[in-house]
């Protein structure tokens, strides 16, 4: 058996990282993150200023300081941000604000470490596709995004798939599998994007622990939106202290873009030596980064913007179910997806073209993003909605008999 086959000790469940970034220690081929910011044809690094021959900002635009600008999100100084970064966080994409929104991320998160992502997606199938190895087993949710599904076809894990926010489904696997595999993986989004339904965090923790697996929560659609912080479910269930591993978005509720991986600091720097999306792609973008920020202290200080996009829902939700047929009815799943289940592909794109008609963009959701005879209206909600826009549009679906 070598050292990687080796079990996990319950107290440190991720010992076999821990073993493989020694040996990349040793082995002088370990990778770590270094903050360097652009200065024209300059990177600044601690304090030195070097001649920067590692970016591939070809034609010199991505420094141009014209191209984006921002305020330095302490107040301090001004600031000017590049519109790109020029590369991937390994060579010198990796500034001092990628840094700071990597902190702020784990304060949000209450983790030890966050390592981001190019995009959500990127995060989403890159852990998937790293952790889980050969020899593993991936119990991934029927629902979950197209982003965890890549990375479960990506990873040489065997996969099994267990019927939609079905615990019970995954103790059975657990009971009858789990002895076979040498790790575990229980993936699952836990706001699901195309039916708001929320992933049942509390007994897939506990299963976790009874039987040694790992929880992987993808918080695309529960971040800055659920929460007393805005952490998501995880910290609305207060299970976050048990999901070791949380993916989040920076593209939804925090306004700009990329992904990130929260969690154990062995995780996200495994995570720096072979997770390909982060490895080989150009790093967000530093303006994008400065916008995140700006995005988190909003999450921080604006609070009745969650409490708001949730009344909304609520609101919204009531008002529809007052016409819709019993057997038609909504269920509050308390987030801001909304799914209004027309079935026929057909009618539904037809109702959204309506809809549009009537000065509402309402999108119509097909197979094979949803099943067979699934189709519906997607409403997603947003804090900035106001409530004659909501009344309004309650009252154009009435005479559509929705
Ligand atoms: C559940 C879920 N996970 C991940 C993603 C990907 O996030 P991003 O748009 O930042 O790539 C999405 C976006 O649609 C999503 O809905």
């Amino acid at each position: 058996m070598t050292a990687s086959m080796q079990p996990a000790k319950p107290d440190r469940p991720f010992a076999w990282l821990e073993r493989r970034l020694d040996e990349a220690d040793q082995q002088g081929m370990r990778r770590r993150l270094v903050p360097r910011q652009m200065d024209g044809p300059y990177l600044l690094e601690g304090d030195r200023r070097l001649a920067n021959f590692g970016a591939n900002d070809y034609l010199g635009i991505a420094m141009d300081s014209s191209s984006a600008t921002g305020s330095d999100e302490r107040g301090e100084t001004p600031a000017t941000f590049g519109s790109g970064a020029a590369a991937s966080p390994l060579v010198c994409g990796f500034t001092p604000l990628h840094a700071r929104l990597c902190g702020e991320l784990a304060h949000l998160e209450q983790v030890e470490s966050v390592v981001l992502f190019p995009s959500g997606f990127a995060a989403c199938s890159g852990v998937v596709a790293t952790l889980p190895e050969a020899g593993d087993l991936v119990l991934s949710d029927a629902l979950n995004h197209a982003s965890l599904i890549d990375g479960c076809r990506l990873s040489k894990a065997t996969r099994f798939i267990y019927p939609h926010c079905d615990h019970r489904a995954v103790g059975s696997l657990l009971a009858a599998h789990r002895k076979r595999f040498d790790r575990v993986f229980i993936v699952t989004d836990s706001i699901f994007s195309m039916d708001g339904t929320r992933a049942p965090l509390v007994a897939l923790a506990d299963l976790a622990d009874e039987y040694k697996a790992t929880l992987i929560v993808d918080e695309a659609h529960g971040t800055g939106v659920l929460g007393h912080r805005g952490g998501g479910l995880c910290e609305e269930l207060g299970v976050e202290g048990r999901i070791a591993i949380r993916i989040g978005t920076l593209s939804k509720a925090v306004g700009a873009q990329g992904g990130f991986v929260a969690g154990p600091q062995v995780v996200t720097d495994y995570l720096l030596q072979r997770a390909r999306p982060l490895i080989y792609s150009t790093a967000a973008s530093p303006a994008t980064i400065a916008a995140a920020l700006d995005g988190l202290r909003i999450i921080r200080e604006e609070p009745e913007r969650r409490r708001r996009v949730l009344d909304l829902s609520g609101r919204l939700i009531e008002e529809l179910n007052r016409q819709l047929p019993a057997k038609r009815r909504i269920v509050d799943h308390g987030t801001p997806i909304i799914p209004v289940v027309i079935g026929e592909a057909s009618k539904t794109v037809e109702t959204a073209g309506r809809l549009a008609d009537a000065g509402f963009y309402v999108p119509a959701i097909r197979p094979p993003t949803v099943p067979p005879n699934q189709s519906r209206l997607r409403i997603s909600l947003s804090a900035a909605h106001t409530d004659e826009m909501l009344t309004e549009l309650c009252e154009t679906l009435r005479t559509f008999g929705l």
